[in-house]
């Protein structure tokens, strides 16, 4: 019964929020709701929420998901326009739905249909103004002068910038019930082709959770850890008796496996069962990551660096 909050580097601005829902007993599914979403409409987060980094077109197309480690269900968003929390419409799948995943169009009159907050479709400021910057720096004007009725394939290559592709927020919860729960909020890659989900919607690629055993969640490049199944590993790998920090090294062994040159980072983030955490990145600016933490004996929270793994 050892109540845990751990939060991703963009979860600074939602721990508190989430940490003060566990301290009022509220459910791991709560909390992480309740941390996730104010990162969602933090003013200054460029990787989450509608002032998030947009897609080639402009477009915030947003992705959640939250899973319940006691009964495996959850639920997941993709490319979801014009609302402002992803992770409440992620847990309403979850809730009144037979299903997992919804995307898009399906995705935005579901959270029309439960009432979801609305927001504008296209990227607020200052991400447009970054992504309008980016179009005149790459792209020549006669073919700017058409945009967005030309060939995208061409210009999704160039966005492969990992200062713009780094981001994301993950919650990983653990309630006075030892239930546990997992969660993730995010723009998605910068500039990225319309349409395009990474990991975050993924239920075993950016997240998974098992009370029994832990949770996990990833930040960085989604493409590789949907490969790898990344964080439905790393708990796999602590149902076989590993502890958290080495089923975080397994995984990230998997991933270097599977991608040598990789130019990128991922970044792991894992409780075990007792609400032990763990966090591992790997790649560009992995010394750089930080995350936040509370548990129950300590009077506030704390940031913490995540331990580096070389590529
Ligand atoms: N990990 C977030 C993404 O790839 O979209």
């Amino acid at each position: 019964m050892t109540r845990t909050i751990l939060v991703s580097s963009e979860g600074k601005y939602g721990i508190t929020d989430g940490m003060n829902a566990l301290c009022a007993s509220a459910s791991a599914l709560d909390v992480v709701e309740a941390a996730i979403r104010p990162v969602e409409v933090a003013p200054e987060c460029r990787s989450v929420g509608l002032g998030g980094w947009p897609n080639l077109i402009g477009e915030a197309e947003l992705d959640a998901s939250i899973m319940d480690g006691t009964t495996l269900h959850s639920g997941s968003v993709g490319a979801l326009v014009g609302y402002k929390h992803p992770i409440s419409v992620a847990r309403q799948v979850m809730e009144r739905l037979p299903h997992v995943l919804l995307v898009g169009a399906g995705a935005a009159r579901f959270a029309a249909e439960i009432g979801a907050e609305p927001g504008p479709a296209g990227t607020e400021e200052p991400a447009r103004r970054g992504w309008e910057a980016w179009l005149a720096d790459h792209v020549p004007p006669d073919v700017r002068a058409r945009w967005p009725d030309v060939p995208l394939i061409p210009w999704a290559r160039l966005t492969a910038d990992p200062e713009t592709a780094k981001g994301t927020t993950i919650a990983l919860v653990k309630d006075a019930a030892d239930r546990i729960a997992s969660g993730v909020s995010t723009c998605g890659w910068a500039y990225k082709y319309p349409g395009r989900l990474g990991d975050s919607p993924i239920i075993g690629a950016g997240i998974y959770a098992d009370s029994r055993y832990g949770a996990a969640g990833c930040t960085g490049m989604g493409e590789l850890t949907i490969r790898c199944g990344t964080a439905r590993a790393v708990v796999l790998y602590m149902k076989l008796g590993l502890s958290v920090e080495t089923a975080c090294r397994e995984a990230i062994a998997d991933l270097r496996a599977a991608e040598r040159r990789f130019r990128g980072g991922v970044t792991v983030h894992a409780i075990d069962a007792a609400g032990h955490p763990c966090v591992m990145a790997i790649g560009r600016a992995a010394d750089t990551v930080r995350w936040y933490y509370w548990t129950e004996g300590m009077t506030a929270w704390e940031e913490r660096q995540a331990v580096v793994e070389a590529w």
